[in-house]
């Protein structure tokens, strides 16, 4: 077993094997550029390109035309988003998101309200999840865009897109989704589930990092985009610049895979998830979950721990590569977003752990880690008197605590 066990599937993924050894003739042998018309090297990149264009399509239920290949999800969002508002502005100002999405989504809507668009944010329930009802209610005669994620990454909540996405054609509204945790891990069909727009990352679906797709759909509606970067015109005018051979080969691959595999893969990832959840559970007391039982992703498990600082518990296990949900790159140690917007209290929110199995997690993996969260949890609460009152009945909410006279 090679230490730390890695279980941070939502942050990224490694590469596969398969999808470097597709690469690899990319960088050395068929180097030419994809938009070089006038020999066999161009026309070989390009060749490849195209290829990947289907695998990806193929995942999504789309038309390989409809594909704008990009850096990654940021970028895909960043023109969906912008080059949606620019393009629609003249239909309406209102846009409608969720507050639960990744910063990427936020940041980008925070701009659009400096440029004078109108954003209405929806509280997800308890359980990260927003309802058909609530999209149906905040939509208004100049709402042009609704932009909700397929899968949260923090917490694995899944959202009801095919719903909503009804909902939006019949109305006349774009429907863009985050589908970055979602894509090769649940079945995605941009025309069943009525998707205009969609984006993905290569590396969270065992590609590399670096490249990305962004979903446009060409028919029932048009999507038309102003394009974010002014360049040479490539990917039809809506992303310019010289396109990443080996990357997109990469990317292709990693649909490719994600699909043959999709069905045994999320069979397998939710078994290890299922089996981690339940020795935590039945091993330890004072355990919530954060996320949806029923709606979520087969590969996430977002836990808190009462009573136990998230931070701490991460130092207490080092062999375990996790995430925790307050955001340490902030100095203050602010909860995440995520679990406030779902109104998880304070105390939960800085005491969760986000645990994402992958391809390569094993059941030893699981139950090592399994060993070394129970054994932490329990020391640092040995620690802890909070936990000691808890354990006795006393209800802490119902504690009158007195500042110490000295
Ligand atoms: C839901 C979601 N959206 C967007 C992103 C941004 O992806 P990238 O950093 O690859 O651009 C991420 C990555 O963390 C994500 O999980």
């Amino acid at each position: 077993m090679k230490l730390p066990i890695y279980l941070d599937y939502q942050a990224t993924t490694p590469c596969d094997p398969r999808v470097v050894e597709a690469m690899l003739p990319y960088f050395t042998e068929h180097y030419g550029n994809a938009a070089s018309r006038n020999h066999k090297y161009g026309w070989a990149a390009e060749e490849a390109v195209e290829r990947s264009r289907e695998q990806i399509a193929a995942l999504l239920g789309a038309n390989p035309k409809e594909i704008v290949l990009t850096s990654g999800s940021t970028e895909s969002i960043n023109l969906a988003l912008k080059g949606a508002a620019e393009m629609y502005s003249d239909k309406g100002k209102h846009i409608i998101t969720c507050q639960a999405e990744h910063k990427a989504v936020l940041d980008v809507c925070k701009h659009l309200e400096q440029q004078g668009f109108e954003v209405t944010y929806l509280q997800p329930d308890k359980s990260g999840r927003v309802s058909l009802e609530q999209v149906a209610a905040a939509l208004r005669p100049d709402t042009i865009l609704v932009a909700l994620m397929w899968a949260n990454n923090e917490v694995g909540t899944l959202n009801p897109i095919r719903e909503i996405g009804a909902l939006c054609h019949e109305k006349g509204v774009l429907l863009f989704t985050d589908a970055t945790q979602a894509a090769g891990k649940i079945p995605v069909d941009v025309e069943a589930d009525h998707v205009d727009m969609l984006c993905l990352s290569g590396h969270k679906i065992y590609g590399p990092k670096g490249v990305g797709v962004l979903y446009v759909r060409r028919k029932s509606p048009r999507v038309r985009l102003v394009a974010q970067m002014d360049g040479g015109g490539h990917e039809r005018g809506m992303r310019s610049g010289t396109l990443n051979v080996p990357g997109i080969v990469g990317l292709g691959k990693a649909c490719e895979l994600a699909r043959v595999e999709l069905e045994s893969e999320a069979k397998r990832c939710a078994e290890l998830r299922d089996h981690l959840e339940k020795r935590i559970f039945s091993e330890l007391d004072f355990v919530h979950l954060n996320g949806n039982r029923e709606h979520r992703l087969p590969n996430n498990l977002n836990v808190s721990f009462a009573f136990v600082e998230g931070e701490s518990l991460l130092m207490g296990i080092s062999d375990v590569a996790v995430s925790s949900g307050s955001a340490c790159t902030s100095a203050s140690l602010e909860p995440s977003h995520v679990l406030r917007a779902m109104d998880v209290g304070e105390d939960l929110a800085h005491s969760s752990i986000r645990f994402g199995v992958g391809r390569f997690t094993t059941r030893e993996e699981v139950d090592f880690a399994a060993d070394q969260v129970i054994a932490a949890v329990k020391r640092l609460r040995e620690l802890s008197p909070l936990y000691e009152m808890a354990q006795e009945g006393i209800d802490l909410k119902t504690v009158k605590w007195q500042a110490a006279s000295h």
